[in-house]
């Protein structure tokens, strides 16, 4: 195990696996772990706003029987009132870990530059590592196997779509990605994961046509058009995302079976409709609740705690 988690390209499949099958002991017998953490802190630094990925995380320390300090946008002032090195290096010598959830993906590979405790990414803006493993364990859970399983996303070629693809790419599941012109995923990202997809027998598929990739598809994704940082953008991106919606038209060219996620929060009535994401496919809310689950997970392998395997 690398000492951060900044991408999901930091972990190998067997890694992933054992991430998720961690999780599945964590999610079947809580109490079990009650005290692998005990006297571990994880310090939350989070320079924009979240539900999930901060209440999950302290959460979880907690059960854990560790402890976790959220320290908001106002109050170290990451970059304004102290450089992130040296940030990195003060909390180095207090707390087990570090969660950062930053705009640019550069702070976080500085901050694990000069941390000598384990950072991991609570969300960049080229990545959500954490997301994407909450995702596909999800996945797993509801029964699809890897191999088997095409998952489609549709919209914005982001910082989860990118962590998507590399899940997806290092666990032989197809991904098929419908974005506009303009707002694919990273193009390099894309090249590498298709490649390594190929040695596993999968494909990584750039679609324009969001009904054409829904074809058939086993899971059904989507993720906000503007990101945040990007909400300057919003009325341009809502033009060039017209046609992107997952509705009900879209997905009745999946299989019946269809799985419905969304990383949340939604934008609802712009990326997905009400009727679809409280529909019978949507399984957003056990996605949501595996976030707690994996990250746990997540901590106990990185943090060292007691019954890492
Ligand atoms: N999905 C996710 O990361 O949610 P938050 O932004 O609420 O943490
Ligand atoms: N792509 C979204 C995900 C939020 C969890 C964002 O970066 O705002």
């Amino acid at each position: 195990m690398k000492k951060d988690l900044i991408s999901i390209n930091d972990l190998t499949a067997d890694e992933i696996k054992s991430i998720f099958a961690l999780a599945g002991k964590l999610k079947k017998n809580p109490s079990g772990y009650s005290r692998s953490l005990s006297g571990k802190t994880l310090a939350l630094l989070f320079q924009k706003p979240s539900n999930r990925t901060r209440v999950s995380f302290e959460v979880g320390m907690c059960q854990l029987g560790g402890h976790g300090i959220y320290l908001g946008p106002d109050e170290i002032k990451l970059g304004v009132r102290e450089a992130y090195r040296d940030v990195a290096r003060t909390l180095s010598r207090y707390v087990d870990g570090i969660v950062l959830r930053t705009f640019a993906h550069n702070n976080v590979l500085e901050m694990a530059e000069y941390s000598s405790v384990p950072i991991i990414n609570g969300l960049s803006d080229f990545s959500h590592p954490c997301q994407a493993l909450a995702d596909i364990y999800t996945v797993i859970e509801k029964g699809r196997e890897m191999d088997k399983t095409t998952f489609v996303y549709v919209g914005d070629g982001n910082n989860v779509c990118n962590s998507l693809i590399y899940v997806c790419a290092k666990l032989g599941i197809n991904m098929r990605i419908a974005a506009p012109h303009g707002y694919e995923p990273d193009r390099k990202l894309v090249s590498e994961a298709s490649e390594l997809a190929a040695s596993r027998g999968s494909s990584i598929e750039l679609f324009r046509d969001p009904f054409k990739a829904a074809a058939g598809a086993d899971v059904i994704y989507t993720d906000v058009w503007a990101s945040m940082g990007q909400e300057k953008e919003t009325v341009k991106r809502k033009k060039a995302f017209k046609g992107f919606q997952v509705n009900g038209r879209l997905l009745a060219l999946a299989k019946k079976d269809a799985l419905v996620m969304h990383c949340l929060p939604a934008h609802r009535g712009e990326e997905i409709t009400d009727e679809v994401l409280d529909g019978r496919h949507s399984v957003v809310f056990d996605e949501a609740e595996n976030r707690m689950h994996v990250q746990k997970a997540v901590l106990m392998k990185f943090l060292g705690g007691r019954g890492r395997s």
